[in-house]
């Protein structure tokens, strides 16, 4: 089956009302894992690359496993571009055939970020591709409560709704990365901290009542980093700290009803093969096969994925819709 356009996926997940589960792909076992995942589970899914993925794996080599993935399954599977950081090089993964990329200008002045994503969505808009734009900052649990207004306050780096709509409006962009509270890794959040939902409700309503219709949100930093995975890193010798948190399973869940469209998960893919591989050379130190900690590793993968669609972005069973 060929690729599958961004654009339907995304209009399909907010028919459905379910989330499209964007995972980063860096080789061919995480690849594999997350497309079987998706296949069994009858989910669409996004496979998507940043640009240390294609700095490790190089671009070919991603491409070529990318078509192969997708030409031994039978669900619609899209290619996103995660992060793109200029103008060229979301110009390259466009030209290369990804269905559609993200740019990342959000660290920049607001005037400044428009500028940066119109440029890319007048390219890629030409080609029939979509952007992703993100406004605000992934600073997760940084903010200080005390200092709304000031340069670490929650209103100076999460996503306003108002500008959400100015800015949606003149950069062009097809869906829009939001910051609620949500950061990236395997450290988030400090006590029992969650994501601004009431924040994330506002922007939907605010870009519907703008006349943007249903307009599909992301979610960037959505891995939980399961205490499990943890603990099993740090049984086989991880040094983990004890302050590991991700989002709770229960926000991404409001999230996916409150209209996330893409759901972004990478970190706890990366637990859950460290916590396979390390169990393999801890029980097995004498073992040097790579298939022998890569097959669990990428067994251990597919498990989690299939947990994703199936309980948390509820994508599982849509594929065919
Ligand atoms: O948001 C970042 C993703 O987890 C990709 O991370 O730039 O290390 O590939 P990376
Ligand atoms: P996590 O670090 O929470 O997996 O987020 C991944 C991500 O946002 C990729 O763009
Ligand atoms: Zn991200």
């Amino acid at each position: 089956m060929p690729l599958t356009h961004t654009k339907e996926l995304f209009a399909k997940a907010l028919k459905g009302k379910y989330a499209v589960g964007a995972f980063n792909v860096n080789n061919m076992e995480l690849l594999q894992a997350i497309v079987e995942a998706c296949e069994e589970e009858k989910a669409p899914g996004m496979l998507q690359i940043s640009r240390g993925a294609r700095n490790y794996a190089n671009p070919v080599y991603l491409k070529k496993l990318i078509e192969a993935a997708v030409s031994l399954s039978n669900i619609p599977i899209a290619v996103h571009l995660d992060h793109g950081d200029t103008f060229e090089l979301c110009k390259e993964c466009i030209d290369e055939g990804f269905t559609s990329v993200m740019i990342d200008a959000s660290h920049e002045p607001f005037d400044k970020n428009i500028e940066i994503c119109h440029k890319v969505v007048d390219y890629a808009h030409k080609h029939n591709f979509v952007v992703e734009g993100e406004l605000g900052q992934l600073v997760g649990a940084k903010f200080d409560e005390g200092e709304e207004g000031g340069s670490h306050s929650k209103e100076g780096l999460y996503t306003n709704p108002q500008q959400a709509v100015e800015f949606v409006q003149r950069s062009g962009v097809d869906s829009l990365a939001v910051a609620i509270g949500n950061s990236h890794g395997a450290y988030k959040f400090k006590g029992t901290q969650h994501l601004d939902l009431e924040r994330l409700k506002a922007i939907k309503k605010a870009l519907m009542d703008a006349g943007l219709g249903d307009y599909p949100l992301v979610l960037h930093g959505a891995s939980s980093v399961p205490r499990d995975l943890v603990e099993e890193i740090n049984k086989y010798g991880g040094k983990m700290g004890s302050d590991t948190a991700g989002v709770p399973e229960a926000d991404i869940e409001v999230a996916r009803r409150v209209g996330c469209t893409k759901v972004n998960i990478d970190t706890d893919l990366r637990l859950a093969m460290t916590a396979a591989i390390r169990k393999v050379f801890a029980e097995n130190p004498k073992e040097f096969d790579p298939r022998k900690y890569l097959g669990p590793a990428r067994a251990k993968v597919k498990d989690l994925v299939r947990h994703k669609v199936r309980n948390v972005l509820y994508c599982a069973g849509h594929a065919f819709d």
